[in-house]
C-alpha cells in the first residue's frame, strides 16, 4: 500500500505534471491525419520515441501515460519504453479503460468498458514496469436533459472499481471523470454537473473502500461549451473550477492533474495558471495531465519526417517547460 502513495506524491512533484501519450489507436490516427502522417505500428513507435527521448524533459513531467501497444514498444536503439522512462527518473504509467460504449438504444450517453478481466491485466501492466493507470470515464451535457442521473452514477461505479482494482494491484490509479467541453452549456451549468460528477465519484470510491492518499484525480477545468457563445477570464475559470473542487474533492487526495480537454496549448496554460495561483492553501497539489496541449505542437512541427526530429523535440520541451512554470505556484507549492 505504501508504494501506491509514495508513486501519487511523485507524480505530483513541484513544477511537474504527467505527459498523457495514451492515445488508443483510433484516436492517434484522428491525431495524425490532419499532419499527413499514416499511421502504423513504427509511425506510432517513432512518434513516441521522439517525445520520450526529448532531453530535459524529465525536469517537467514526473509520468508518462502508455498505450498498451506502446508499453511493450522500445527506441530505436532498443530500450523497451517504459524501462527508458524510468530510467530517466520519470514514472511509467498505462491506460486501462478500453474505450467507451453507448449506454443505451438512442442516447449519446456513454459508459467505459474494461472492468472483464482487469485484475489479470493490471498484474502483467504492473510486471511490464507500470506503475500507475488511468481510466477515463465520459459525461456528456446535453442542455438540462443530459447528464442523466443513472449515467453519472454507472460511470462513477465503474471508475471506482477501477480504482479499487489497481489499488489491489499495486498500481496508483488516475480518476478520471471527464465532463465535455463541447456543447452550448454556460459555465453555470458546467460547475453544476461537474460538482455533481465529482459528489458521485467520491461516493462510489468510498464506498470501494479506495484510499484516497493513493490516488490522483484528474478532471476537467470548468469552462463555458465551446458553443455556448460565453466568454470568461482566466480567473472567472480558475472560481469556478476551484469553487467545485472545494466543494466536493477530500483533502486527503495528494493531487489534481487537469485534462486539457480540446483547449488549444496557450488556453489551457493560462487556465491552468489562473487555478494554480487562484488556489490559495488548497490542500492538494494542482497540475497538468495534458495530451493534446502538450503535443500539438511537436506533432505539427515533426510532421512524421526524421529531419523534423529535433525541431518537434524542442517544441515539446518549451510547452513542457512553459507548463512547468505555469504549475509553481509563488509560494513554492
Ligand atoms: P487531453 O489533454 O487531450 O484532453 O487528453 C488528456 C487525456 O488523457 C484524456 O484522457
Amino acid at each position: 500500500m505504501s508504494g501506491i502513495i509514495e508513486t501519487a506524491r511523485q507524480l505530483v512533484s513541484p513544477g511537474k505534471g504527467l505527459l498523457a501519450a495514451d492515445e488508443s489507436l483510433p484516436t492517434i490516427k484522428k491525431r495524425f491525419d490532419p499532419q499527413g502522417i499514416a499511421s502504423t505500428e513504427e509511425t506510432r513507435r517513432a512518434y513516441r520515441d521522439l517525445l520520450f527521448t526529448t532531453p530535459g524533459m524529465e525536469n517537467c513531467i514526473s509520468g508518462v501515460i502508455l498505450f498498451e501497444e506502446t508499453l511493450r514498444q522500445a527506441t530505436a536503439s532498443g530500450d523497451p519504453f517504459p524501462q527508458l522512462l524510468a530510467k530517466r527518473g520519470i514514472i511509467p504509467g498505462i491506460k486501462v479503460d478500453a474505450g467507451t460504449a453507448p449506454l443505451g438504444a438512442d442516447t449519446t450517453e456513454t459508459m467505459t468498458k474494461g472492468l472483464e478481466g482487469l485484475p489479470e491485466r493490471l498484474s502483467d501492466f504492473r510486471r511490464r514496469g507500470a506503475r500507475f493507470a488511468k481510466w477515463r470515464a465520459v459525461i456528456h451535457i446535453d442542455g438540462d436533459r443530459l447528464p442523466t442521473a443513472a449515467a453519472i452514477s454507472a460511470n462513477a461505479t465503474s471508475l471506482a472499481r477501477y480504482a479499487r482494482d489497481c489499488q489491489d494491484a499495486d498500481l496508483t490509479p488516475i480518476v478520471e471523470p471527464e465532463v465535455l467541453m463541447d456543447g452550448s452549456q454556460n459555465i453555470d451549468r458546467s460547475a453544476d454537473v461537474t460538482r455533481a460528477t465529482l459528489d458521485a465519484v467520491f461516493k462510489a470510491l468510498d464506498k470501494a473502500g479506495v484510499r484516497l492518499e493513493g490516488m490522483l484525480l484528474k478532471p476537467n477545468m470548468v469552462v463555458p461549451g465551446a458553443h455556448s457563445g460565453q466568454t470568461q477570464t482566466p480567473e472567472q475559470i480558475a472560481d469556478a473550477t476551484l469553487e467545485c473542487l472545494r466543494s466536493s474533492v477530500p483533502p486527503q487526495v495528494p493531487g489534481i492533474l487537469f485534462l486539457s480537454g480540446g483547449q488549444s496549448p496557450e488556453v489551457s496554460t493560462r487556465n491552468l495558471r489562473a487555478i494554480v495561483r487562484r488556489a490559495g492553501a488548497a490542500p492538494w497539489r494542482l497540475s497538468f495531465s495534458f495530451g493534446r496541449a502538450l503535443q500539438d505542437e511537436a506533432l505539427a512541427a515533426w510532421k512524421g519526417r526524421s529531419q523534423n526530429l529535433e525541431a518537434a523535440q524542442s517544441a515539446f520541451l518549451r510547452r513542457a517547460e512553459i507548463l512547468s512554470e505555469a504549475v509553481r505556484a509563488p509560494s513554492g507549492r
